[in-house]
């Protein structure tokens, strides 16, 4: 019952913690808060969205599977207007990066709460960010939605050492950890930043060189990640 969730958004309902008081920022049709209603997995649910057109979808999902005493819709920028109290997670899914990380830097107790991100684009420089924020990345799921794989990836309080830049690029192996689509996924962001790194040698432009240094070092941690996989498995073989 209820609307039907895409692997995308399934992936982030399933690290919702059952119970808890929902914020969901930049919620447009509000599938998610919706669906977790519907199964008794949280209690109440907090919709927010920048604009007009996206709120009126969420209400015309609340209304129409019925759950309109236990949701609140709101119009702001992020998390501008909600309080800490009111909420236990907060999910930012389904936008840029870039646009993640101004609605975190703006509401710095985010990190007391499950906060759940799922970004669309710039993923390296999400997880570069975060460290000035007072946040780090704990662990990341990967979800297939046909040919593409997105990432979820939930926070935790307290900054990480400083990233390599294939960590900025593909996280840190140990947040991965188990992921049977990580190999996938390594092997598919190598094949983009070659495609990228290509793009920039094509160009050729003096600004890129810093870009193209980011690059290369980020792929070849990636190649020596994939050597160490492949290493472990034929380990595993003898
Ligand atoms: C692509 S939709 C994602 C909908 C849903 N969260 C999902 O993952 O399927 C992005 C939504 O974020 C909203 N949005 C963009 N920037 C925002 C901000 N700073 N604060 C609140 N909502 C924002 C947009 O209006 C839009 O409705």
């Amino acid at each position: 019952m209820g609307p039907k969730l895409t692997p995308r958004l399934r992936a982030v309902a399933d690290r919702v913690p059952e119970g808890a008081r929902l914020a969901d920022v930049g919620t447009d049709h509000a599938y998610l808060p919706v669906w977790l209603l519907l199964q008794g997995r949280i209690p109440s649910a907090l919709c927010t969205d920048l604009r007009p057109g996206p709120l009126d979808r969420a209400r015309e999902t609340v209304a129409r599977w019925g759950v309109a005493d236990r949701t609140a819709l709101r119009r702001c920028d992020g998390l501008d207007g909600v309080r800490p109290q009111e909420v236990d997670c907060v999910v930012i899914a389904g936008m840029g990066g870039e646009t993640i990380l101004h609605i975190l830097a703006r509401a710095p107790w985010v990190g007391e709460k499950t906060c759940l991100v799922q970004p669309m684009s710039s993923l390296p420089d999400l997880r570069g960010g975060l460290a000035a924020l007072g946040l780090h990345v704990a662990r990341e799921t990967l979800a297939r939605e046909g040919e593409t794989l997105y990432v979820v990836l939930d926070l935790a309080p307290g900054p990480e050492g400083p990233l390599t830049a294939a960590e900025r690029w593909v996280g840190r192996p140990e947040a991965h950890r188990g992921d049977p689509l990580w190999p996938e996924y390594l092997a598919r962001e190598t094949r983009r930043l070659r495609r990228a790194l290509a793009g920039l040698e094509r160009s050729r432009r003096p600004g890129d060189e810093p870009r193209r240094q980011e690059l290369e070092a980020a792929l070849r941690g990636l190649e020596q990640r994939k050597e160490e996989r492949e290493n472990a498995d034929s380990m595993g073989h003898l």
